[in-house]
C-alpha cells in the first residue's frame, strides 16, 4: 500500500510555507509567459524545423507543428488545471503525488529529470553551434577538439555556458527572469524578422508537392523504425501522411517549456491567475509563430536542400542575404541561452519539490541564506548539464526528451481525471471545460506520438525508467517523509530538518 500512499494538497501547499525550504513569491502573469516563451522558442524552430521538413515531412512540416501543437494545448488545459489547484513547486511531480500516489509522483519526478536534464544539455550543444558560426564570421576558429563537431573531443563552448548560467541561477530567480526578459525580446524580434523578412523571398513552386509521397527511410530498418511500424511489421518510410506525424513528434520538442511555467508555481504571486494565463498564453504565441516560420522557411528554399544544422540562417544564405544570415544566429545564439537557463531551473525546482519529500536526499533542498535558492541542487544539476553537454550529440536526444515529457503528459491528464473524482472540493482556479473529454484526448494525442518514436528511444526511455524504479525501491521508498508519517510518526512536526545530513532520512523506530 505505501506505493500508493499519497500526500494530501494541504500538505504540499504546507510545505512550501517553511521557512527553511520557501521560495520567494514574486513572478507575475506577464513574468510567467515572458518564462514561457522563453523556455519554448529554441532548438525546435531554430534547428529541428529544416530536420523535420528535409527528412520526414517536406513542406508541410507547418502542419506537423499544428499537429504537435494541438496535443500541447490538450495537455497545457491540464497542466493549468493542476497549477491552478496545486500551487506549488514541482510541477507534474507534485500534482501525482497528491493523487496518483508516491510511486507515480516518483516514476514522473524521474521522467522530469530526463526532459529538463538531458534537453538543457541538448540545447546547450545547439548553442556552441551557433556559438561556432559566429566566431567564424568575425574569423575566429576553435580548435576542432574542443567544439561540438565532426572530430571534436569535448564541447568546450556548451559546458561553459551552462556554468555561467549555473551562477546566474544562484544568484537568484528575479535576476534571472530579468535577463530573461531581454534576450526574450531579441528572441521574438529576431523570429518576426525571419517571417516578415523571408515573405520577399518565398517561390510558389517550392510549395509543390506539399505533402511529398511515402518513400522507403535511407537509415534501413532496425533503429530508425518507429514503434508504429514495428507493431505492423512495416519497413521506416520518410515523407507522406505518417511523415507529417513523425516530424509532429521530432518538432514536440519545439513546444517543450510550457510545462515548465508550472514548476514556477510556488514563485507565483497569484497563482490560480496567472498560471493559466502564462501557460496558454505562451504556448499560443509559440505556436503562431512556428507556423508561421516553417512556411516562410520551406517557400524560400526547397525542403530537399534545406539545412539541418541552422536551417533558418542557412535559408537567408540561399538567397543571397548573409547579413541577414548573421542576425538570425545573434538571435538564435540569444534565444537558445534563455532556453538552457529556464530548463535547468525547471529541472532544479523539480529535484527540490523530490528533496523536500525525502524522496531524493533532504539536506539538497535548503535554500541559500541570502538568495533564497535552492543553490545545493542548482549547483549539482549545473555540472550534470555541463557534462552532458560536453559530450552528447543533439539529434540523438531530441527523440528520447520528447518520449519522456509525452508519458509526464499522459500521466498529468489521467490525473486531473482522478482529482476530480478524489478532491472535487478543492478550489480550482482554472478548470478544464467540457468534463473528462479533453484530459482524455490529450492521453490519446500524446499516445498518438510516442508510436511514432522510434523503437530505439523507447527502449532507452524503459532504461532510463527501470533504473528510476531501482533507486525509488533501493532509496527513496525508505526516506519518504511520507514513509515516516504513516509509520508511528504522525504528529512528527512539520518542521523542516536542520541537520545538513540524511537525519530525517533514517528509518523511524519501531
Ligand atoms: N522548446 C525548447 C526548444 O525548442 C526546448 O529548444
Amino acid at each position: 500500500m505505501s506505493l500508493l500512499r499519497r500526500k494530501s494538497v494541504e500538505q504540499s501547499i504546507r510545505d512550501t510555507e517553511q521557512p527553511e525550504h520557501q521560495l520567494r513569491r514574486e513572478l507575475s502573469a506577464l513574468d510567467l509567459t515572458v518564462f514561457g516563451v522563453g523556455v519554448i522558442i529554441g532548438t525546435g524552430i531554430f534547428v529541428l524545423t529544416g530536420v523535420a521538413a528535409n527528412q520526414a515531412a517536406g513542406p508541410a512540416v507547418a502542419l506537423s507543428f499544428v499537429v504537435a501543437a494541438v496535443a500541447c494545448a490538450l495537455a497545457a488545459l491540464c497542466y493549468a488545471e493542476f497549477a491552478s489547484t496545486v500551487p506549488v513547486a514541482g510541477s507534474a511531480y507534485t500534482y501525482s503525488y497528491a493523487t496518483l500516489g508516491e510511486l507515480t509522483a516518483w516514476i514522473i519526478g524521474w521522467d522530469l529529470i530526463l526532459e529538463f536534464v538531458l534537453a538543457g544539455a541538448t540545447v546547450a550543444v545547439g548553442w556552441s553551434q551557433y556559438f561556432a558560426v559566429l566566431l567564424e564570421t568575425l574569423g575566429v576558429t576553435l580548435p576542432a577538439a574542443v567544439t561540438g563537431g565532426e572530430g571534436g573531443v569535448f564541447n568546450l563552448p556548451a559546458t561553459l555556458i551552462v556554468l555561467i548560467l549555473t551562477g546566474v541561477l544562484i544568484a537568484g530567480i528575479k535576476i534571472s527572469s530579468r535577463v530573461n526578459a531581454v534576450v526574450v525580446t531579441v528572441k521574438v524580434a529576431v523570429v518576426l524578422f525571419v517571417i516578415v523578412a523571408g515573405l520577399f523571398f518565398v517561390k510558389g513552386g517550392n510549395y509543390v508537392p506539399f505533402v511529398p509521397p511515402a518513400e522507403p527511410a535511407s537509415g534501413g530498418a532496425g533503429a530508425g523504425v518507429t514503434l508504429l511500424e514495428a507493431i505492423f511489421g512495416q519497413a521506416p518510410a520518410n515523407f507522406g501522411i505518417s511523415g507529417i506525424f513523425a516530424a509532429a513528434a521530432l518538432v514536440f520538442f519545439a513546444f517543450i517549456g510550457f510545462d515548465i511555467v508550472a514548476t514556477a508555481a510556488e514563485e507565483t504571486r497569484v497563482p490560480q491567475r496567472d498560471l493559466p494565463r502564462g501557460i496558454l498564453g505562451s504556448l499560443a504565441i509559440c505556436t503562431a509563430l512556428y507556423v508561421a516560420v516553417s512556411l516562410v522557411v520551406v517557400g524560400m528554399q526547397n525542403y530537399t536542400e534545406l539545412d539541418t544544422a541552422a536551417p533558418l540562417a542557412a535559408a537567408f544564405q540561399a538567397v543571397g542575404q548573409p547579413f541577414f544570415a548573421n542576425l538570425i544566429t545573434v538571435g538564435a545564439l540569444a534565444g537558445l541561452t534563455t532556453v538552457v537557463m529556464i530548463l535547468m531551473l525547471g529541472q532544479s525546482r523539480v529535484a527540490f519539490a523530490m528533496s523536500r519529500d525525502g524522496l531524493l536526499p533532504r539536506w539538497l533542498s535548503r535554500v541559500h541564506p541570502r538568495y533564497g535558492t535552492p543553490h545545493r541542487i542548482t549547483v549539482i544539476v549545473g555540472l550534470l548539464v555541463a557534462v552532458l553537454a560536453g559530450f552528447i550529440r543533439l539529434e540523438e536526444l531530441a527523440e528520447l526528451v520528447n518520449i519522456g515529457t509525452l508519458f509526464a503528459f499522459v500521466l498529468v491528464a489521467a490525473a486531473v481525471i482522478l482529482l476530480r473524482r478524489t478532491r472535487p472540493d478543492l478550489p480550482r482556479g482554472f478548470r478544464v471545460p467540457g468534463g473528462p473529454v479533453i484530459p482524455a484526448l490529450a492521453m490519446v494525442a500524446c499516445v498518438v506520438l510516442m508510436l511514432f518514436l522510434t523503437v530505439a528511444t523507447w527502449l532507452r526511455f524503459l532504461a532510463w525508467m527501470a533504473l528510476g524504479l531501482l533507486v525509488y525501491f533501493l532509496y527513496s521508498r525508505r526516506h519518504s517523509r511520507l514513509a515516516h508519517g504513516a509509520q508511528g510518526h504522525p504528529s512528527m512536526p512539520d518542521q523542516p530538518d536542520l541537520d545538513t545530513g540524511f537525519g530525517s532520512a533514517s528509518p523511524p523506530p519501531r
